[in-house]
């Protein structure tokens, strides 16, 4: 058995092979998607069969480490979502969501519709027996907070609408819907640990790891990267253990992971809709556009006590200032 509760220089594939059958309680994948992404070792441009191959190959080592209760949660982007989604079912696990991250300060693209989401599959191993701490990841939702309305506990369908600023959208991106928004961790952020470009939110790897395990439990990744995942697993007082087969990504990781303690807030806004600012009924100036693009940097005093947003009359979104955030992009 590998010592737990750091990061390991290895191949995740013949790593997990030294970590015990039905040992783990939650793994968490976001793993290369093929796609040409520059990683510093790792080259992601596979042929697709043989990409299809090596999936196979780790998903399955995912499946024999995790308990007969256990959870995969695997992170994916459009190329392969499907292939890799009907391949777990052949290996093995049920698909509880099909939960979409829609994520701001994307990539933007010129000649087609610039890329504002991961899929990210909530898989189990036993379809009746795994856990789901519901009560850990609750959150009041817009209805309620806005309008008192207590009708709206329940929730509601997520939408297939088009929407530019989700802030915007009162009555969208409810946490327990199936669509989450989250911003990505873009350039100006403070939580950004600068080192890896794929690094993921806290607030986002917070309400998995809440969701799946509890404390003290074994959370897996087998993909570290920028170690958001073991970051948040240690924050949330859970055991871990994670691989990755760069030296650079690895000593910075654990780097990241010395200067946290248990018990520590998640970095990023637990509510994100709220933190961030609505749009303005008037373009507003260059300055102030700076203060806010920097305002979702703050560390989450917000997760224990969710701020009421002050009542406004809203107008309909106009063009300009859709496009406030155009230059924030990488
Ligand atoms: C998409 S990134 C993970 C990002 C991470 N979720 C974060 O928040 O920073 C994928 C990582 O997988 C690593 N990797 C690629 N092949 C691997 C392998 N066979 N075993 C372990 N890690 C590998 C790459 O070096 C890269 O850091």
């Amino acid at each position: 058995m590998l010592p737990l509760n750091t990061i390991h220089r290895l191949d995740c594939i013949e790593a997990m092979q030294a970590l015990g059958e039905g040992s783990v309680d939650l793994a968490f994948a976001d793993p290369p998607f093929n796609i040409g992404f520059e990683y510093d070792v790792y080259r992601d441009k596979k042929d697709p069969k043989a990409y299809l191959d090596w999936s196979r190959q780790w998903i399955s080592g995912v499946h024999r480490v995790l308990k007969p209760n256990g959870t995969f949660w695997l992170a994916i982007g459009d190329d392969y979502a499907a292939e890799l989604k009907v391949l777990s079912q052949e290996i093995g696990f049920h698909c509880r969501s099909w939960v979409i991250w829609y994520y701001t300060f994307g990539v933007n693209c010129k000649f087609k519709f610039s890329r504002s989401h991961t899929h990210i599959f909530h898989f189990v191993k036993d379809s009746k027996q795994f856990t789901f701490n519901r009560e850990a990841v609750l959150v009041p939702s817009a209805r309620q907070l806005v309008y008192a309305d207590k009708r709206a506990a329940a929730g509601r369908l997520p939408d297939d609408t088009w929407i530019l600023r989700p802030q915007d959208l009162t009555d969208g991106f409810n946490p327990d819907d199936d669509t989450w928004y989250f911003p990505r961790v873009a350039g100006t952020f403070k939580e950004r640990e600068g080192f890896h470009g794929c690094q993921m939110p806290e607030q986002l790897l917070g309400r998995i790891i809440k969701v799946s395990s509890n404390p003290g439990e074994l959370v897996l990744d087998p993909f570290s990267g920028s170690s958001t995942t073991v970051a948040v697993a240690k924050k949330l007082g859970r055991e871990f253990v994670a691989f990755d087969i760069s030296e650079e990504y690895i000593a910075r990781g654990l780097s990241r992971l010395e200067g946290i303690t248990p018990g520590d807030p998640l970095d990023g806004a637990a509510e994100p809709k709220y933190s961030a600012p609505s749009t303005p009924d008037v373009p507003i100036k260059r300055e102030r556009r700076i203060a806010i693009a920097k305002s979702p940097t703050t560390s989450d005093s917000s997760e224990k006590q969710p701020q009421k947003p002050k009542k406004s009359k809203k107008k309909p979104v106009t063009q300009s200032a859709t496009l406030l955030f155009e230059d924030a992009v990488e």
